[in-house]
């Protein structure tokens, strides 16, 4: 494997492959000396052209906890901003001698073209509204973690789903690892393509909620939408958002997840969000290891 695109590419040992050695990796958080030479005199590009809190830095301490060196190019403040290219840019950066390119772009696809643009290994940190394959690699392994087993899990991705690259990368992956994945959403926030994904869906997440062992909560991407995709947020929240009585409603031992950032009292309640169920920090920490175990396995690993 040379580029991270999509967990669609992923078999299922190379998925495994992944987990496994992010498992291995986390033993090293745990040290009082966190750092691996592993990538010594590798450079990795944090190419981000989107905002991101959770996905730069963990990339970021990522590569330096493996001892590569980190560029951090934010599109705001560059020469994109005079007009310069994605491709330009790139080269640019590739001139400088970048082993990985981590990128976030706006534009589904964009890590794809950027793939056939440079030598290195391309990887993808969240493209438009396509995929975000590593938040769904630190999700699965959070469920793991967390519940014992991927095989079987049935699994409920409640919200904005037309926005969201994490939701298909979850789908893709989950149903790889033999879970079982439900899609909960107004119909006006599923893609018409949803019925070719290999998942359920469900307009009712009170039906889904006592049948599932994971809930993952999506925010609603204003920012993405043109148009009034539901009435107001109050019924949204009424109809979609995860309060403290849905979530008494919700097996024992069954874990809510969340890949951040929450807007609080819309689709996730501060009583929830704040509940020991809920893996949102776990998840952001989870992150660090599983970036490294992508970042060895392609720049370093065998
Ligand atoms: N989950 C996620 O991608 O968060 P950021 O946008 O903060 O990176």
């Amino acid at each position: 494997m040379r580029h991270l695109l999509s967990t669609g590419d992923l078999t299922r040992d190379e998925a495994t492959l992944v987990l496994d050695t992010a498992e291995e990796l986390a033993q090293v958080s745990d040290r009082s000396v966190k750092k691996l030479p592993t990538l010594r005199g590798r450079t990795v590009v944090n190419l981000f052209y989107e905002d991101s809190t959770r996905t730069r830095t963990s990339f970021e301490l990522a590569a330096k906890r493996l001892s590569a060196d980190v560029i951090n190019f934010s599109a705001k403040g560059s020469s994109v901003s005079k007009g310069e290219s994605l491709k330009d840019t790139a080269l640019t950066l590739q001139a400088m001698g970048a082993d990985g390119v981590v990128i976030r772009h706006s534009a589904s696809g964009a890590a794809h073209r950027l793939a056939n643009w440079v030598d290195g290994s391309v990887l993808n940190a969240g493209d438009g509204t396509h995929e975000h394959p590593t938040q769904a690699l630190l999700d699965a392994f959070t469920m793991r973690s967390r519940l014992g087993r991927l095989e079987g899990l049935r699994v409920a991705v409640v919200g904005d789903i037309l926005h969201s690259r994490v939701a298909r990368s979850n789908v893709l992956l989950l149903t790889t690892l033999g879970a079982h994945v439900t899609l909960v959403a107004p119909p006006t926030l599923l893609p018409v393509s949803v019925r070719t994904w290999p998942c359920e869906v469900s307009y009712d997440l009170d039906g889904v909620l006592p049948k599932s062992d994971v809930v993952m909560m999506l925010r609603v991407q204003a920012e993405r939408m043109t148009e009034s995709y539901f009435p107001s947020v109050r019924e949204y929240s009424r109809n979609y958002g995860l309060d403290g009585e849905r979530l008494a409603r919700m097996p024992e031992d069954a874990i809510v997840m969340h890949p951040g950032p929450m807007v609080r009292g819309m689709e996730i309640s501060a009583e929830v969000a704040d509940s020991p169920r809920c893996t949102v920090t776990e998840q952001v920490a989870n992150g660090v290891s599983l970036r490294m175990a992508v970042l060895y396995l392609l720049l370093g690993g065998s």
